[in-house]
């Protein structure tokens, strides 16, 4: 039988500044009511001043390895637009932080849909058999890019982490990663972006307005095109592997809103119960958002060994991706 990657174990990690819809109407022009009716988010958690991305990685990272059972992996793959550096790479320094000798280590950029794809190339890099093993990390601190006075993005946003430890088996095993499907559509590069800092904005000389330091999303925009991408998406994925949508016990998707979690369940007519939310407690944290979503539903009990499950995610670029899987027997290790 070929080699799969196979979910091993599950970590996440929430920075301690707790931030409710209520403590965000003191700052800018906004409501509960509005934060609430229009996202689903009631409070998010940020970093303190000094916090960075690497150090929810490391703490989220350090837990799933710990539910793995396993001291070490060969491959650290971080999913990030928010490293702790344009240069270098934050992965490197998770896996020395780790106490992971010289493994392979580098950082996957793909905004919201970054986990799933750092999921597809570790096991990709599993079943090619360049490594035995891999953790996959999804962690971003958004707080540290949102213009202070933005409430349209101030209230969607929250900091986070989390993690899988991969590890070599096969496909008859649970939590073997049974299918992927990956997508982009740079016509859509304008939608979510941060403008300034890179090599576009340093070589035309311009210097960037404060605004386009900063993240900026047209929200309206995009809310269509991510229910149609991540919903075509897990039906195509589910196919593949000959199951029907029917079959599935949770489709934990990207947390970006809770009025597009709705909507992904109506297309692929799924029940309520069947759509995993944690928005309301965490916000949407971008590459962490999947690994918290699916840490939250084992932790209560809605996602269980065995349970047949789909990931799907949809970003900035824009990007998306799916995958399925088997909910394998691991404990989870969360805040
Ligand atoms: N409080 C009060 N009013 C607000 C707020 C706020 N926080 N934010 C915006 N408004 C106002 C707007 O100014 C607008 O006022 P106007 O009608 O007078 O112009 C009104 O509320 C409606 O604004 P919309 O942008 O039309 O609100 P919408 O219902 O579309 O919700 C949201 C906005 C939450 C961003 C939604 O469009 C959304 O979730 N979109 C999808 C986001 C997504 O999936 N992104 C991809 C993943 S994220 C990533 O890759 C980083």
């Amino acid at each position: 039988m070929r080699t799969s990657a196979v979910v091993a174990g599950l970590g996440s990690a929430l920075p301690p500044n707790r931030v409710t819809n209520d403590d965000l109407t003191k700052e800018l022009d906004t409501s509960d009511e509005w934060i609430t009716s229009r996202t689903g988010v009631r409070q998010r958690f940020t970093v303190p001043v000094g916090m960075a991305t690497s150090d929810l990685a490391v703490v989220a990272a350090q837990r799933a390895l710990s539910s793995s059972g396993m001291t070490t992996v060969e491959a650290v793959v971080l999913a990030t637009s928010t490293p702790d550096h344009p240069c270098p790479a934050t992965a490197p320094d998770v896996a020395t932080r780790l106490g992971l000798a010289q493994v392979a280590a580098f950082d996957v950029a793909a905004v919201c849909a970054g986990f799933v794809y750092a999921l597809a190339t570790a096991a990709g890099l599993i079943e090619s058999r360049v490594v035995n093993s891999a953790l996959v990390i999804g962690a971003d601190t958004f707080s540290t890019i949102l213009h202070p006075q933005d409430r349209t993005t101030r209230v969607i946003f929250g900091d986070g982490a989390g993690a899988v430890v991969l590890r070599a088996g096969n496909a008859a095993i649970d939590g073997a990663l049974l299918a992927f499907d990956l997508g982009s559509d740079g016509t859509g590069r304008d939608l979510i972006t941060v403008w300034g800092g890179g090599a576009r904005q340093r070589s035309s000389r311009i210097v960037p307005a404060a605004a386009d330091l900063h993240f900026a999303m047209q929200g309206k925009a995009v809310f269509n095109r991510a229910v149609q991408c991540m919903g075509t998406s897990v039906a195509a994925t589910v196919r593949s592997v000959g199951w029907d949508v029917t079959d599935l016990d949770l489709l934990v998707a990207h947390q970006a809103n809770a009025r597009i979690l709705r909507a992904i369940g109506q297309q692929l007519d799924l029940d309520e119960d069947q759509v995993a939310v944690n928005l309301d407690r965490v916000g949407n944290t971008v590459a962490a958002s999947i690994p918290l979503a699916l840490a939250d539903a084992v932790a209560t009990g809605r996602l269980r060994p065995g349970h047949h499950v789909a990931l799907a995610a949809f970003g900035g670029g824009l990007t998306w991706g799916s995958a399925v899987l088997r909910w394998p027997d691991i404990p989870v290790a969360m805040e």
